[in-house]
Order: C-alpha cells, then sequence, then structure tokens
C-alpha cells in the first residue's frame, strides 16, 4: 500500500450476527483534537443511520456502563513513545485492569490515529483493540490504523463501520441521502486538506544577541479565511524543504530537476524540484518506506538491512538520516524518480500552540517558532519547518495554514477561575493567548505563570508583555527559573516547589493547572513536582495525590499541551 494509505489489521472481522444496531457508543482519546473531530463526525453519520449515539471523552466515560454498551466504536491516537493521550488513560488502566467485565460477543472496532515515523506507531489503538477482543468482544470491522495524513484511512474505517451497523439497523435503510443534512459545518471552507495562505505580517527573532537559541515571533493575516480559533487552539503550517538538500537529493539521485513527477495520491503532475520541495516528505526515514525502497531495487542492500535479527541496526540507521543519506548509501542507478517519490509521504503539516488572543488580534494569528537544527553524521540537520520559518519566510510571502482546535487545552469556562500556566521556552506561547483573552475579557480571576528557558538576558520571550500584564493586573504573579545563569541548574518545577504552599492553596481554590511544552523532560517532571507538593502540602499519601490528580483532570483542571 502506499504510504498513508488505510492498513486494515491483520485480524479479519468474525462475521457477527446482525443484531439490532440501535445503539452505539463512540469513545475517543485525543491529544491534539483529530480523534474528537472523527468521533464527533462519526456520531454525527450513526445518528443520521437512526442509531442512538453516546459520544464521550474516554475520561468521561462510566466504565462500570461499558457491560451495557452495545456497539463499542473507539477512535484512539497515540502519544509519544507508543503512550495514550491523557484522556485516555484511565479509560485504558479500566480495560487491563481486573475490574475489565468480560464483553461477551460485543461488537467493537477501533480507529488508531499515529504517525509512522514513530517506533510505537498506532499502539495504543492496537493495544484497545487487542484487549478488547481478549475480554470478548467481536470486530464489527477491522481496525485501520492512520498515518499523519488520516483523512482517507479515516473515511474508510467509518464508511466500514456504518455498512456494518447499517445493514444491522433495517430501518435506517431507507432515507440514505448521502448526509445531506450535515450539523452545522465548520464556519470556514480552509481545513488541513485544503489549507488557506496566510500572508506573513511580522517575522521577528524574539532572542537576543549572543543566545543559543533563534525563537521566530510570527504574525500571519486570517483575513477574509473566515477561520477563527479559541486560545489554547493549534495552527497546522505547511512547511518546505530545505532547497539544499533538495537539489542535493536531486543529484544525488541522478535525477532532473525540471522531470515532471505525480503529486501525492493525485494524477497531477509537477517539476520534481517543487514537488520535492513543497509536496513530500525527504526528511524522515520510517521501516515501511525502507521496505518499500528496497522492494523496488532488489539487490542493492537496502533489503538486507530489513533481514532478521538486524532490528537495532535498521532503527540506528533510520535516526537522524534522511532520503539523502539513503541515496549515497545505497545504489539508485536507473530509478526514476516518479516510481520514488510514489512511495514518499506527503509533507505533513506541523502543529503549533497559537501564542495570539482572537479578541486581541482579530483577523490574525501569531505563532512562536524555535529553530532546530543540529548537526548529526557530518552533517547539519534542519528542523524542516523551523528553519524554513527562521530562514525563508518574509513578510509578504504566504504561509499554507489551517486552524487545529485542541478541546483538551481550554480556558475554564468561569473567568473567575485561578489559572496556574507552566511553560517554559516555546511552551509559554499558548498563555500568551489565554492572556490576552483574559485581558481582552475583563476575567477577574487570578493568575501565575511559571517561566524558563535558558538566560535571562536572551531568552525572555515576552517578557515585556508579562511585565505589563503584570502591572495591569491581567497576571498576578510569575516565577521564572533561568537555567544557565546560575551555576546550578534551576526549572520551572523547583520554583514550583520552592513555592508549594501558595501553590496548594491555589489548587484547593480550584485553580486550573495548565503545562505546555516538552512532554518527556519538562513535563514529567512538572507532574512530579505537582505529587510532591500534594503530598507535602496537603499530607496525601502517594496514592491519594495521584487520585488527587487524576480527578482535577477529569474536571479538566489540569491540562497539558505537550509535544
Ligand atoms: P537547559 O536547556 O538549560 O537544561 C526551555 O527550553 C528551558 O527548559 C531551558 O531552560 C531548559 O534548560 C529547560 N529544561 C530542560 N530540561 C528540563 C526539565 N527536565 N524540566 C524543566 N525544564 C527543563
Amino acid at each position: 500500500a502506499p504510504a498513508g494509505a488505510a492498513v486494515p489489521a491483520a485480524s479479519v472481522p468474525d462475521a457477527i450476527a446482525p443484531a439490532a444496531a440501535r445503539e452505539a457508543t463512540v469513545l475517543f482519546g485525543s491529544q491534539t483534537g483529530n480523534g474528537q473531530k472523527l468521533a464527533k463526525k462519526l456520531a454525527g453519520r450513526l445518528t443520521d443511520q437512526g442509531v442512538q449515539v453516546t459520544l464521550s471523552s474516554m475520561i468521561d466515560f462510566k466504565p462500570n456502563t461499558l457491560k451495557k454498551v452495545q456497539n463499542l466504536l473507539i477512535l484512539v491516537s497515540t502519544h509519544g513513545e507508543g503512550d495514550p493521550p491523557d484522556n485516555a488513560i484511565s479509560f485504558y488502566e479500566f480495560l487491563y485492569s481486573k475490574r475489565a467485565p468480560q464483553l461477551e460477543g460485543m461488537p467493537f472496532s477501533v480507529l488508531a490515529l499515529g504517525d509512522t515515523s514513530y517506533e510505537f506507531f498506532c499502539k495504543t489503538g492496537k493495544d484497545f483493540d487487542e484487549r478488547l477482543a481478549e475480554l470478548g468482544g467481536k470486530r464489527l470491522a477491522p481496525r485501520v490504523d492512520c498515518d499523519v495524513d488520516y483523512e482517507e484511512a479515516a473515511e474508510s474505517w467509518m464508511a466500514s463501520v456504518l455498512a456494518s451497523l447499517g445493514q444491522a439497523s433495517a430501518a435506517a435503510l431507507a432515507p440514505v441521502a448521502v448526509t445531506a443534512a450535515a450539523p452545522a459545518g465548520p464556519s470556514s471552507d480552509y481545513s488541513r486538506s485544503r489549507p488557506f495562505q496566510a500572508a506573513v505580517l511580522e517575522n521577528l527573532n524574539l532572542n537576543g544577541r549572543g543566545s543559543d537559541r533563534e525563537t521566530r515571533h510570527l504574525e500571519l493575516s486570517l483575513e477574509d479565511s473566515g477561520l477563527r480559533y479559541e486560545p489554547g487552539d493549534s495552527l497546522g503550517v505547511y512547511p518546505q524543504n530545505h532547497p539544499r538538500l533538495v537539489d542535493e537529493l536531486i543529484e544525488a539521485m541522478g535525477w532532473q530537476a525540471d522531470e515532471l513527477v505525480a503529486l501525492p495520491k493525485s494524477a497531477e503532475q509537477c517539476p520534481l524540484r517543487e514537488a520535492l520541495t513543497s509536496h513530500y516528505e525527504i526528511t524522515v526515514l520510517t521501516k515501511p518506506l525502507i521496505e518499500q525502497l528496497a522492494a523496488l531495487v532488489p539487490g542493492n542492500g537496502l533489503g538486507e538491512l530489513l533481514a532478521a535479527g538486524r532490528e537495532q541496526e535498521l532503527r540506528a540507521y533510520v535516526k537522524d538520516r534522511d532520503l539523502l543519506d539513503l541515496a549515497r548509501d545505497y545504489e539508485w542507478q536507473g530509478v526514476s524518480a516518479n516510481a520514488f517519490v510514489a512511495l514518499l509521504r506527503k509533507i505533513p503539516a506541523r502543529l503549533y500552540s497559537i501564542a495570539s488572543s482572537p479578541s486581541a488580534y482579530p483577523d490574525e494569528v501569531h505563532l512562536t517558532i524555535r529553530k532546530v537544527d543540529y548537526e548529526a553524521l557530518g552533517r547539519v540537520r534542519y528542523g524542516v519547518c523551523s528553519t524554513y520559518v527562521a530562514e525563508r519566510l518574509e513578510p509578504g510571502q504566504t504561509l499554507p495554514v489551517f486552524v487545529q482546535e485542541n478541546p483538551n487545552f481550554k480556558l475554564p469556562s468561569d473567568p473567575g477561575t485561578p489559572i496556574i500556566m507552566i511553560g517554559p521556552g516555546t511552551g509559554v506561547a499558548p498563555f500568551r493567548a489565554f492572556l490576552g483573552e483574559r485581558e481582552e475579557l475583563g476575567a477577574e480571576g487570578k493568575s501565575w505563570l511559571f517561566y524558563g528557558d535558558q538566560h535571562f538576558s536572551t531568552d525572555f520571550l515576552y517578557q515585556v508583555e508579562w511585565q505589563r500584564w503584570l502591572k495591569d493586573g491581567v497576571l498576578t504573579q510569575m516565577d521564572v527559573a533561568f537555567s544557565r545563569d546560575t551555576a546550578e541548574k534551576v526549572y520551572v518545577q523547583h520554583r514550583m516547589l520552592e513555592k508549594s504552599k501558595e501553590l496548594y492553596q491555589w489548587l484547593e481554590q480550584g485553580a486550573a493547572v495548565y503545562v505546555c511544552g516538552d512532554e518527556k523532560k519538562m513535563a514529567h517532571d512538572v507532574q512530579a513536582a505537582l505529587l510532591t507538593i500534594l503530598q507535602r502540602e496537603g499530607g496525601l499519601s502517594e496514592a491519594d495525590a495521584t487520585a488527587y490528580l487524576a480527578k482535577m483532570q477529569q474536571e479538566k483542571r489540569y491540562q497539558r499541551d505537550v509535544y
């Protein structure tokens, strides 16, 4: 199958008796919002078919009602190193616990969202699928695993779910009308598959001279797009690959820059250089890609990398390497550009947490993007999007964008609720949106920002704005940790622990806690600090502190936007 196509899971569904499919429960576990959006879509279509639908986030679903579910439809993404999204954890753990009931033939199906460039591709969805079958559930449609470009695969899964449930609910077959009466759609014609060309208004480096960092503050115009967003949402951005990488790849492969090749999943053609610059991913190697390329050119040695027992080597090879390495390390003579690019993934959009309040900046959207570059294997490697923005995107040019709603990172509905925001580095972006919004709305709730980066003098992103908000009372207090100004490193979690008592008081007053930024290190350590504070100040056991945090999560008072 070409990259990004629907991948039906190995196991074929057992034929299930067409029981009355009048009810279905659609559960989603979603970090960035895709799973939730698709779940809503499925629920809408099932409703149109006359099915009674219960739609819920996994975290809101009462597990003791599982036995009563008639048809269970799961949409779940995989995060980080094969982890479930935050709002799927409790249900995931429940299914693997002793409390999980026998499902006695309950029909179910799983849509797994993921990214083939990760080793544990779609692991959470695969786990749900396997576990539900183990508990006695019966697949009503095979699991489908989606890559980042998920739309087609998700559609095909929905179609098979709907067909399967449709057969069962005979009554629904009459008014088939192809979802003409769709629920109120998005207010804009622009989406992931049809991005808006946003004009660049400003592109500034926020770091001072001498900093190790280069962080861009990018202002884009959304005028006439109809695109709307809320604080906490993200913007999807389609970048361009580095022209030097594109040219070197073309040369190494012995192709011509102006020969025509097909665009991803399309009959349309364009010149090779343009296709490799704007349409195909050329910086990420994955096992599925290596497999397909090895099949394309048998005998150039690439296939040997896939031999049993060489998994470690393969993993090491793809890490930090790109298509140019592959072009130089193996023999590709005679391979046509067209056959080659047909195996590549469409260049995936990058998601950035929006840094502006739409009330403060109508018709604009601001992003905070840190340039990524590092040396590996004798060559400088560039983060595709961040380097594009830092080096080659100027005011007047346009950038293809779409709004990615993030229902899991939202200000409290009550403007009086206190908020605690933890966002070192570019993790501070959504908090500029939060405070801008609270200022515009005249919200009364108090707020507390924890910020950190390497150096006070060069890396204090948006310093002037925080200070103005402190003065105006929009921001109640701020604690900063500059990790490389002192002999000993200080991080945001150290500042939190120093303010342990006060922070606990805020939590007891009902404050909502937001964490944005690096997942593996920062967000993990921040969570540990929160647990310590609960134990220290609340006199809770470790288990009770964990339960306290889980309850906060359930009440949407602990939300994370981590990557
Ligand atoms: P460092 O690079 O000096 O170690 C934003 O990137 C800031 O996050 C930097 O000051 C960085 O510090 C810091 N940081 C790195 N690891 C961290 C961790 N585990 N917890 C919190 N902050 C961390």
